[in-house]
C-alpha cells in the first residue's frame, strides 16, 4: 500500500513514523512535509490546500490511500475530490468537516444528539456583544468568559478569562476582522481528548490523551497549537471512556449520517470532565496535535490498514487495537515569540534523535536544519509509566538546542503526582 500523507506538522511526522511499522505499507509520500518527515517519505512540495494539485500529486504516485492530516484542506473539501478520483482517501468529506469548521454547526449537531456541551451564543453584531457578555463568564456566575472564533483559528482564536476586558476586546477584535463570535459557558474538569477513528455510525477508539494549550507552565499565559500531550490517562476510569464514546461520539456519528453528513475520518472529542460527567468543549475534524503524537507512539496495531478500512467502509470489520504498555509524553519546544510572531531561521542541533519529530523545521542549502514556524519540534517519550516517559521526553527534549527556544517543564506533571481526579 502506498500512502500519501497531507501535512507539515509533528502531526504528520508521527502518523508517517506509524505507518512506516505497518508491514503492509510499501511506500510513504508526504506533502509538503519538513525536514524531519524528508528522511522517511517522499517529499513533494504541492499547495495541499488545492484539491486539484493533491489529486495529480496522488495520481502521479499511484498512491492507495490519501492521509489528510490538517483541517485546513478538509474543510476546503480535498477529501471529497480525492475520493471522487477513485483514490482511497482518510479524512471527512467538506460536508462533515464542519463540524469542526464551524462551531454554530457543530453546535446544531450535539443538540440534535442529545450531546452536553457548554451553553453558547454566537454574536454577529459589535452593538450585542455587551450585552451577551453580561449572559457569560463572572457577570453569570461562571469562572470565566470562553471567547472563540467561529472558524478555524488552529487553536489560537480562543481567550478563556475571567477579565472581562481581556474577553470583550478579544470579541471586538475578532468582529472588527468580521468573524462572527461564540461566547459559551465555562466548563469546569480535567479536559480530555478522545481520538475515534470513524465511518458513518461504526465508532473505534485510541487512547484518551490530554493536552497542555497555555504556553506556560501551570497553564499560564495565551492559548497555542498545543505544547505538550501524554496518554493514557491514568486517573480517567475506562467507564467514563466507554461514556463518551456510547453517549456522545456514536450519537454525533449517528445524527451527522442523519443529516447527510456522513463523517469519515478521525474525530477528534475535546471534552471536560465536569462533576455532571463529561461534556464537550469542541469536535474536530482530524488527529490533534501534539496528543497525536503520544497516542500514535503506543500504537501497536497496522495503522495503515486501520486507515485504509476506515477509508474503504470495512471500519467494522477491524481486530480490536492493540497498545503498547505504560505511558508516552510529548514536550512541544516552539521558537522564541511562540505564540506571538515566531522567530525563524535558527539552526537546530540534536533534532536528528529518535523521539524527536518535526514540525516547523526546514533544511537550508547547507544541510542545516533551521525552524520555519512557531511549534518547531515535538519530542515524545515512552515508558512504563508517566514518570519513565516524562523522564525520557525530558532529557531528549533537554539535548535539543535552538537558540531562544522554550518548553514548558511540567507537561503530565500533575498527572504523574496523582493530583488530578475526577
Ligand atoms: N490539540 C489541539 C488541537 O489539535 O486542536
Amino acid at each position: 500500500m502506498r500512502v500519501l500523507v497531507i501535512g507539515s506538522g509533528a502531526r504528520e511526522h508521527a502518523l508517517l513514523l506509524a505507518l512506516k511499522r505497518d508491514p503492509q505499507v510499501t511506500g510513504l509520500a508526504v506533502a509538503p512535509g519538513n525536514a524531519g518527515t524528508a528522511l522517511i517519505a517522499d517529499q513533494h512540495n504541492v499547495d495541499v490546500g488545492s484539491a486539484d494539485a493533491v489529486v495529480a500529486l496522488a495520481r502521479s504516485i499511484a498512491a492507495d490511500l490519501v492521509v489528510i492530516g490538517p483541517e485546513v484542506p478538509l474543510v476546503l473539501g480535498v477529501a471529497d475530490a480525492v475520493r471522487a478520483a477513485g483514490i482511497a482517501c482518510f479524512g471527512p468529506g467538506k460536508d462533515a468537516a464542519r463540524i469542526e469548521g464551524s462551531k454554530a454547526f457543530a453546535k446544531d449537531v450535539m443538540t440534535a444528539a442529545g450531546v452536553p456541551t457548554a451553553i453558547s451564543e454566537m454574536v454577529d453584531n459589535p452593538a450585542h456583544l455587551d450585552a451577551a457578555l453580561n449572559r457569560f463568564g463572572p457577570a453569570a456566575g461562571q469562572q470565566a468568559w470562553v471567547v472563540k472564533d467561529d472558524g478555524l483559528a488552529a487553536g489560537k482564536g480562543v481567550v478563556v478569562t475571567a477579565d472581562r476586558d481581556a474577553a470583550r476586546a478579544h470579541a471586538a477584535s475578532l468582529l472588527d476582522d468580521g468573524h462572527p463570535v461564540l461566547l459559551e459557558s465555562f466548563l469546569d474538569g480535567p479536559e480530555v481528548s478522545l481520538f475515534c477513528v470513524v465511518d458513518g455510525e461504526t465508532v473505534v477508539p485510541l487512547l484518551p490523551a490530554q493536552d497542555f494549550k497555555r504556553v506556560g507552565d501551570g497553564d499560564t499565559g495565551p492559548n497555542t497549537g498545543g505544547m505538550g500531550a501524554y496518554a493514557p490517562l491514568p486517573w480517567l476510569p475506562d467507564a467514563i471512556t466507554d461514556q463518551i464514546v456510547n453517549d456522545i461520539v456514536k450519537p454525533v456519528a449517528a445524527e451527522m449520517v442523519r443529516r447527510g453528513s456522513s463523517f469519515s475520518g478521525l474525530l477528534y472529542a475535546g471534552l471536560a470532565i465536569t462533576s455532571a460527567g463529561p461534556s464537550v468543549v469542541e469536535f474536530n475534524c482530524r488527529f490533534g496535535d501534539p496528543e497525536t503524537q503520544s497516542v500514535l507512539s503506543l500504537l501497536e496495531s497496522p495503522l495503515g490498514q486501520l486507515l485504509h478500512a476506515a477509508a474503504t467502509g470495512s471500519l467494522d470489520e477491524v481486530e480490536p487495537l492493540r497498545w503498547q504498555p505504560g505511558a508516552a509524553v510529548t514536550v512541544v519546544i516552539a521558537a522564541e515569540h511562540y505564540p506571538g510572531r515566531p522567530r525563524v531561521g535558527d539552526v537546530i542541533t540534536g533534532s536528528e534523535a529518535a523521539g524527536v519529530l518535526h514540525a516547523g523545521t526546514a533544511r537550508r542549502d547547507d544541510g542545516a536544519v533551521v525552524s520555519s514556524g512557531g511549534r518547531v519540534l515535538a519530542v515524545v517519550g515512552t515508558g512504563l509509566d508517566l514518570a519513565a516517559a516524562r523522564a525520557a521526553a525530558y532529557t531528549t527534549a533537554g539535548a535539543v538546542r535552538l537558540p531562544g527556544s522554550h518548553f514548558r517543564s511540567d507537561i503530565a506533571l500533575r498527572a504523574e503526582r496523582g493530583e488530578i481526579s475526577v
